[in-house]
């Protein structure tokens, strides 16, 4: 008899990494094997997306693959975890007679217990969502490397019209600082040089001590050599004090994702984002102003219900505003228990497809542009490996989130800080000489 062999595939976002290494590391600690060969697995694990429907239709597609796995191996288990799971729930297990698991985002504590129930022919479901679990003291599964993400709280109570995510991921809920330094400080001592802490909205991060900038603050005081960053916020908890603290730490990156989703006020509203344009436009100044050299992206929707042509024009007059480095372009998806999903999805699809093209080739040209006026400064990145094309070339990435490739020298290696200068560019990639 082997041991269990576990194989765990993630759709969607940086939370989803982030759960699946806390999932891979409950269980190990109750003694099955992390495999990354399909093939040998004996309990196969998708980790979903629900946040549009592009995304839960790839993973109808992967679960038709699948199919074939099972009646290849009698006996393999197939599980859904993840925002899938918590919003389709019984339907999986009944309409995809192939599922025998189905577990949500606050249950992976019980997954050992589910996989045995499988196991001995019956269904696994836990789709309970939890007021409090943060999964704190789990010591997440990671493979060695430079980079990590930390999941520091979970859940949203913002409820914009258009998201699932308060839904399949339940109500906020904030995880104990000590407990994050405690992890940022053992990855430093495994030789990561860079940790993302993520959340939903970590802005509305609150531990009943310490607030987000508290939490930022401890962890870039951990290891002065190790970069922080952080994602996702929103504009709505954006404090100076957050603003001040990055400016403050030289290892916070200068990089700030807040996402605007639209440029017009009658769709913010509609949206419930609970700000306006100015709003927005002060809060970008004021970084600005405090934190030289800050660069922003963001995340926006083309589409959603009654937009018009005003309503796009203002979100592109925006992006022109703000100069973003890089932004998450989307169509709106209507999502069935959203408040949006009442509204009539009036866009037609041609006329999103034609929007959101519209905003992605602005956004090519704003980054094209930043880029270009790179030409001749000096930055330091953290080297991160050889550049995808070739071994005579490392790529790294600056403070700002940008990748600078440039050629393999003196002998550096990946987690070095080296310090370039930049004589060319793309919309998308930098290249450098070291100084
Ligand atoms: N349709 C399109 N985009 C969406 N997002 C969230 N919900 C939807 C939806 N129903 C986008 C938002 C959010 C990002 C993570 O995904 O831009 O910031
Ligand atoms: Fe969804 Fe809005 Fe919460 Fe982001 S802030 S997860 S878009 S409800």
């Amino acid at each position: 008899m082997h041991n269990t062999k576990v194989y765990i595939e993630t759709y969607g976002c940086q939370m989803n990494v982030a759960d699946s290494e806390i999932v891979m590391g409950i269980l190990k600690n109750h003694g099955y094997d992390i495999t990354s060969d399909i093939n040998a697995a004996d309990v196969i694990l998708l980790n979903t997306c629900s946040v549009r429907d592009n995304a839960e239709q790839r993973i109808y597609g992967r679960l038709t693959n699948l199919k074939y796995n099972k009646t290849q191996k009698p006996g393999l288990v197939l599980g859904i975890l993840g925002c899938m799971a918590e919003r389709l729930r019984k339907e999986l297990i009944e309409d995809k007679k192939i599922v025998d698991l189905v577990v949500g985002p606050d249950e992976y504590r019980k997954l050992p217990a589910y996989i045995d129930v499988a196991f001995n022919g019956g269904k696994g479901i836990g789709v309970q969502l939890s007021r409090t679990e943060t999964y704190e003291e789990i010591i997440p599964y990671r493979e060695d490397g430079l980079q990590a993400w930390i999941s520091v709280m979970r859940g949203c109570d913002k409820f914009c019209t258009y998201c699932v995510v308060p839904f399949t991921r339940g109500r906020e809920r904030s995880r104990k600082l000590g407990s994050i330094v405690d992890e940022v400080l053992q990855l430093s001592d495994r030789g990561f040089r860079e940790v993302t802490l993520l959340g939903q909205n970590v802005n509305s991060y609150y531990d009943e001590l310490h607030d987000f900038s508290d939490l930022l603050a401890a962890c870039a005081e951990v290891d002065n050599g190790m970069r922080v960053r952080f994602t996702t916020s929103h504009p709505q908890d954006f404090s100076d004090k957050l603003l001040y603290t990055i400016a403050e730490h030289k290892n916070i990156c200068n990089y700030i994702h807040l996402p605007v989703q639209s440029g017009s006020n009658r769709i913010l509203d509609l949206m419930n984002r609970s700000y306006t344009v100015e709003h927005y436009l002060q809060i970008i100044e004021k970084a600005k102003k405090i934190i030289p050299g800050v660069t922003f992206s963001t995340d926006l929707i083309a589409g959603f219900p009654t937009e018009t042509v005003e309503d796009q024009n203002m979100t592109l007059e925006l992006m022109k505003a703000v100069e973003y480095d890089g932004a998450y372009m989307f169509k709106y998806s209507p999502r069935e228990g959203t408040k949006a999903f009442k509204m009539e999805d009036d866009v037609p699809e041609e006329v999103k497809g034609a929007r959101l093209q519209e905003i992605i080739d602005l956004q090519l040209d704003i980054s094209l542009k930043i880029n270009r006026n790179l030409i001749g400064k000096r930055d330091t990145v953290l080297v991160e490996g050889f550049s995808k094309k070739s071994d005579k070339f490392l790529a790294g990435r600056t403070d700002t989130n940008k990748l600078v490739i440039f050629e393999s020298v003196n002998g550096f290696k990946p987690g070095d800080y080296v310090e370039l200068e930049i004589y060319k560019a793309t919309s998308a990639t930098l290249f450098g000489t070291v100084v």
